[in-house]
């Protein structure tokens, strides 16, 4: 058996989370991560019959039955993932049942999954009904997005275009736009649900007032996305209470989304 300190899977989140915690996306505990891994992957390091203990997670995802995550803990500081994987994240596999999570490692000190765990696994159910390749949902409060929720209509076409225009590469990145929740108790089925919903149409949710939600076929793609309506809500917080001399028009999209073949949202555009 290999030692898992050398995991791919694992050097990856804990440089992840280091970075996203290095850029002020994840004060304290905030923010999580869920990566789904491949069996034959983890079974080089671990024993796959060998479940530490079980965990109730409080709703059935019968989608994922057997499928295994690494998920941050509940609690713990993305700052401290990387000095101390063990104790900051899991290791854990969807039983039979659909409603329990089998631990295979971490959570040394007998902490648990992110209590956003119901919006992580209902997103992965529904980012894998339109793309197989989906492994990844990250969830964080990035400063100048969720500043952003606090002064602009938090409406999708709206924000989505407002988002667009304030840099060239915003459109080319995300084309599908942004998902929208009001705010809502964070923690529970509900807020899990809800996101789970836009989560068909969208890669990226904002959560109003708390922060954001991003899926993506590995850990760089779901970080380049988030990263990058980070840096257009940046442009807008900059910008936004400044007399605008030059502006992305209606237009100018649609010569992006030519030149790069783009699959956008045709409908948020007054064209
Ligand atoms: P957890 O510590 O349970 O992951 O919660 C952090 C958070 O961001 C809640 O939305
Ligand atoms: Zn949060």
């Amino acid at each position: 058996m290999k030692n898992i300190s050398d995991a791919p899977f694992l050097k990856e989140i804990c440089s992840a989370t280091s970075n996203m915690y290095r850029l002020g996306w994840d004060e304290r505990n905030g923010g999580n991560i869920s990566y789904m891994l491949n069996e034959n992957e983890v079974a080089e390091y671990l024993d796959l019959d060998k479940v530490i203990r079980t965990i109730p997670t409080g709703f059935e995802a019968k989608e994922l039955i057997g499928r295994i995550f690494i998920v941050t803990g509940t609690g713990k500081y993305f700052k401290n993932v990387e000095k101390d994987p063990e104790n900051n994240l899991g290791i854990i596999r969807i039983a039979k049942d659909g409603a329990t999570a089998e631990l295979l490692w971490g959570y040394n000190d007998g902490g648990q999954f992110t209590s956003e765990l119901p919006a992580h696994l209902m997103s992965h159910i529904s980012r894998l009904s339109v793309d197989s390749e989906n492994r990844v949902v990250m969830h964080c409060h990035p400063d100048y997005t969720l500043a952003m929720t606090q002064i602009h209509e938090m409406e999708e076409r709206a924000l989505t275009r407002t988002l667009w225009k304030q840099m060239t590469e915003s459109i080319v990145v995300f084309p599908d736009g942004i998902g929208v929740l009001p705010w809502m108790v964070c923690g529970t089925n509900e807020i899990g649900k809800a996101t789970a919903e836009k989560m068909k149409k969208h890669r990226l949710v904002i959560w109003t007032l708390h922060g954001i939600y991003g899926a993506g076929k590995d850990l760089d793609e779901t970080f380049g996305l988030i990263e990058t309506v980070e840096k257009a809500a940046k442009q807008y917080m900059l910008t936004a209470h400044l007399p605008k001399l030059n502006t992305i028009t209606d237009e100018n999209l649609v010569a992006l989304a030519k030149r790069f073949n783009l699959d956008y949202r045709k409908d948020y555009l007054d064209i």
